[in-house]
């Protein structure tokens, strides 16, 4: 598999990153909220260069996908110390695709009471969005290929990956 993305590019991304989010959120009650399960690695990351006070909730969604490319209904599923009444809310996901699930999450937060919501995504694909979401903080952005490593998986495969690869074509289609 061909590495997309190294470990040292992601690495110095996020602190770049952090150098940005901080500041923004000094005096403003933060929850980071991760989209289970393939921010999780991102978001590790992330909030240990972050050098403010926050708290951290995960929101499972899944959009049921057949083939890997085509997104299906979306699932929002359980949530952990999702409580966002009040807070000021950074949502990080692993990729922006489609744009279907980051629309319904932060539609979702903003109904839950959050003071604010914005959005931080690993890596975004270029030319594939549908749904309009405004993305404040993107680590790369990557061409229309399928990709795991870093949080992102195929078949709940490969997450632990401390690189971003692409999985060739006919790995995935059926
Ligand atoms: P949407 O279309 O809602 O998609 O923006 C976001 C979710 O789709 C999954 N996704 C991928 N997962 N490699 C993956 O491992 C990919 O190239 C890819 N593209 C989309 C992912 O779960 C993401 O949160």
């Amino acid at each position: 598999m061909r590495v997309l993305i190294t470990t040292e590019q992601i690495q110095a991304r996020l602190t770049e990153l952090a150098q940005e989010i901080g500041p923004q959120y000094r005096d403003r009650p933060l929850t980071i909220v991760g989209v289970l399960t393939g921010s999780l690695m991102f978001l590790a990351d992330l909030v240990r260069r972050l050098d403010i006070p926050l708290r951290i909730a995960l929101i499972q969604a899944s959009s049921y996908r057949g083939k890997a490319t085509t997104p299906g209904a979306l699932h929002l599923g359980s949530e952990v110390l999702a409580d966002v009444r009040g807070r000021h809310v950074l949502l990080l996901d692993d990729i922006l695709d489609t744009g279907q699930t980051l629309h319904h999450l932060i539609k979702h937060l903003e109904e839950q009471g959050a003071l604010s919501v914005k959005v931080g995504v690993l890596l975004r694909k270029e030319g594939r969005q549908v749904h309009t979401v405004r993305v404040d903080y993107v680590g790369f952005s990557i061409p229309n290929e399928f990709v795991v490593g870093y949080g992102l998986d195929f078949n709940d495969e490969y997450r632990q990956l401390p690189y971003v690869v692409v999985l060739p074509a006919e790995m995935y289609a059926s």
